[in-house]
């Protein structure tokens, strides 16, 4: 029975490689790709997703666009330094099939409303807006999703974006509080473990010679471009997750989100009177990379 899963992404190299796992994998019913500003614009994310689906032949999956906008800050300053200008480094992608959808929280709550409660999840792989704007604005589908595996935040890691806070949930703290703080079963994959997850040269040469193998070869190798020794794979444990939650090691914790204006907004804190969520904190790491090599033969 394959998994049925909405993907919410701001492709992004890491994303890209979540996706072409996701799709090349077999064990994913890939219901959309809904679309954030995050790693770069929204018309550069949205042309990526549908260029991803273009290269696995995926016409049939629609791109639906999402906001541009956090839910209620300013937009922060796009750093396209990770993952370059046009968000893949460069890594040319064929033109999307078929031009994208609009309203992706309209779109995702009409599919939770069409499906058997709880057989879709929500695999977030940006910042949370889309998600949130889903629960606030159709609070009715809430408890009709099956699980919201989010890649976000950190426990114990430094941050990424200010020094406590991650970049998905830092873009947006609001949108973070609304899905942490939501009746939906929540999973987090925070920089603890994805930083745990790291592509290094021998992994990526050693990637099976097909097209999306080909692909992701090109992706990881654009995304170790700045020379350094390996990269950490946040988005593709999402999906990881998804697969086999035995991989990792998941402990309830009860969690908020800082929601102040210093650099840590979007922080996650460790809160008695926070919700309890699914944290993972470790990780097979061998295991982890074995069956991501599996979505590329
Ligand atoms: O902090 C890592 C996250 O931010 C990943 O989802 C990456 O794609 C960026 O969006
Ligand atoms: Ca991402």
């Amino acid at each position: 029975m394959k998994k049925r899963v909405i993907i919410d992404t701001d492709p992004g190299l890491d994303d890209a490689l979540a996706i072409l796992f996701a799709l090349g994998c077999g064990k994913f019913d890939v219901l959309g790709l809904t679309t954030i500003a995050g790693n770069i614009g929204l018309e550069r994310t949205t042309a990526n997703a549908g260029g991803l689906l273009a290269v696995m032949g995926r016409g049939d999956i629609p791109v639906v666009r999402g906001t541009d906008i956090p839910l209620t800050r300013e937009l922060q300053d796009l750093v396209a330094i990770v993952h370059g200008a046009d968000g893949l480094k460069g890594v040319m992608l064929p033109e999307p099939l078929a031009a994208p959808l609009d309203d992706a929280p309209g779109w995702i709550a009409r599919v939770l409303a069409e499906a058997d409660p709880g057989s879709v999840d929500i695999l977030a792989l940006g910042p949370l807006t889309n998600v949130a704007h889903v629960l606030t604005e159709h609070p009715e589908v809430a408890d009709r999703i099956g699980e919201i595996i989010v890649m976000g935040g950190t426990i114990h890691e430094p941050g990424n974006s200010g020094p406590n806070s991650e970049f998905n949930f830092a873009s947006d703290p609001e949108a973070a509080s609304v899905v942490i703080g939501s009746s939906a079963k929540v999973t987090i994959i925070p920089l603890d473990v994805t930083r745990k997850v790291r592509a290094q040269a021998d992994y990526v040469e050693a990637l099976p010679d097909t097209p999306h193998g080909r692909l992701a070869r090109e992706l990881l190798t654009a995304y170790l471009q700045d020379g350094r020794q390996s990269r950490p794979l946040h988005d593709p444990c999402v999906m990881l997750v998804a697969l086999d939650p035995s991989l990792f090691k998941i402990e309830n914790m009860k969690l908020d989100i800082d929601l102040g204006d210093d650099p840590d907004a979007g922080r996650l804190l460790v809160d008695r009177r926070g919700k309890l969520v699914d944290v993972a904190l470790g990780v097979d790491t061998e295991r982890a990379l074995a069956l991501l090599r599996t979505g590329f033969e």
